[in-house]
């Protein structure tokens, strides 16, 4: 009951409410995988065969997305970002994007791709209320993204990339997965590309939440290696670029876009945290790396009212860890395409 307490908040400066949580995080920011499956089957992910993926029934319709969204957004959800698996697979995804960005308190509203299926649907993802793309690229080798992707569409992303420039779904920003003895030698390449291009390029630690953990143990190449490789593109300034995740944020002189590094298992970011996350399937995930998750696909399918919907927001802050354990390299419940990153 006390932890219930202190999940509730307080009302902010200006009256809004605010769900803090025990530690004073403030949590504004919901994201939300609307499917498991994916059109790639990254390294890092998912395994090569074998996806048991999600039944029709089991994930959350558009309507409870949106129902669940707008109880979020009372309770002081600013901003909400759209992950999988690949968000666009799943279809009518304007309808969802349309419908999320017509709640009133909703400010942002951001999406986590590949970029396969972005350029022919950006247009119109841009109309819809989407305000900026997430994109992941781990190499610039068509080869080497075929390996690590196990899927040759290097040029379907890439022109991903371009379409959400072209429309204006900006800050584009590139996920990049930094893996030793695979893309290492290629990080400098990518790091350059923000100095020709508006482009905020992220290079990210492996995290243990795909199906083979000794790989990701193998594999993980810390970010401060990763600013040695890249020193010799050029002098990294401290910088910004909009958004609220993780990321810690430089810039080359006279660059265009920013370099960012994502640590989160040689940097502990948890002190920070801003966020819940909603899976397809309708659990309310208080951390990315636990198995911890309340059920909120019962309760909406119960018919629950506004009042019963953030009771569950409020449960889940209240069941936030102070931070993770992710560097225990220990078997998880769900695979990334199961969380949405
Ligand atoms: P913005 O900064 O708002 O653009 O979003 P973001 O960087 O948080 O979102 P994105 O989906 O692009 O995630 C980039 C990487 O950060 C992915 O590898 C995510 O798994 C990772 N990430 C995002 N949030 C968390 C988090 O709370 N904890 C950890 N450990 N990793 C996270
Ligand atoms: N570790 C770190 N990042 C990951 N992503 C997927 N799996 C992992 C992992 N095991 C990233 C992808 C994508 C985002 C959703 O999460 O590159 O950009
Ligand atoms: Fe798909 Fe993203 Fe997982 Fe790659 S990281 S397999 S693109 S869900």
């Amino acid at each position: 009951m006390g932890i219930l307490v202190e999940a509730i908040g307080a009302h902010g400066p200006r009256g809004e409410k605010n769900v803090k949580d025990k530690l004073g995080r403030r949590i504004d920011y919901l994201r939300i995988s609307v499917t498991d499956r994916c059109n790639l089957r990254c390294l890092y992910c998912m395994p090569a065969e074998g996806v048991a993926y999600k039944s029709h029934g089991d994930i959350l319709s558009y309507e409870e997305i949106v129902r669940f969204a707008h109880a979020g957004a009372q309770l002081g959800i600013r901003r909400i970002r759209l992950t999988g698996g690949e968000p666009l697979v799943r279809a009518g995804l304007l309808e969802l994007v349309r419908g999320l960005k017509a709640i009133p308190g909703i400010g942002e509203l951001s999406l986590t791709s590949n970029g396969i299926l972005l350029a022919p649907l950006a247009g119109r993802l841009k109309a819809a209320g989407l305000d900026r793309v997430n994109i992941s690229l781990d190499t610039l080798d068509s080869q080497k993204y075929a390996q690590i992707s196990r899927r040759d569409s290097l040029p379907a992303a890439w022109a991903g990339i371009r379409a959400a420039l072209e429309v204006g779904l900006e800050p584009v920003k590139i996920n990049t997965v930094a893996l030793r003895g695979i893309n290492e030698d290629e990080l400098p390449a990518l790091a350059a590309l923000t100095l020709k291009h508006p482009l905020h390029v992220r290079f990210i630690e492996v995290m243990p939440l795909g199906d083979d953990l000794d790989w990701a143990r193998q594999h993980l190449l810390p970010l401060n290696e990763v600013k040695d490789l890249i020193g010799t593109v050029g002098e990294l300034a401290p910088a910004r670029v909009a958004g609220s995740g993780p990321a810690h944020v430089y810039r080359f002189a006279g660059g265009l876009g920013t370099v960012g590094f994502i640590a989160a298992l040689s940097h502990n970011f948890c002190h920070l945290c801003n966020r819940l996350r909603l899976t397809a399937d309708g659990k309310l995930k208080p951390c990315l790396a636990s198995d911890v998750e309340v059920d909120v696909k019962g309760a909406l399918r119960a018919g629950a009212d506004m009042g019963e919907i953030q009771a569950l927001y409020r449960k889940a802050v209240a069941l936030k860890p102070s931070r993770h354990k992710l560097q225990q390299y220990r078997e998880q419940g769900r695979n990334m395409n199961q969380i949405g990153g």
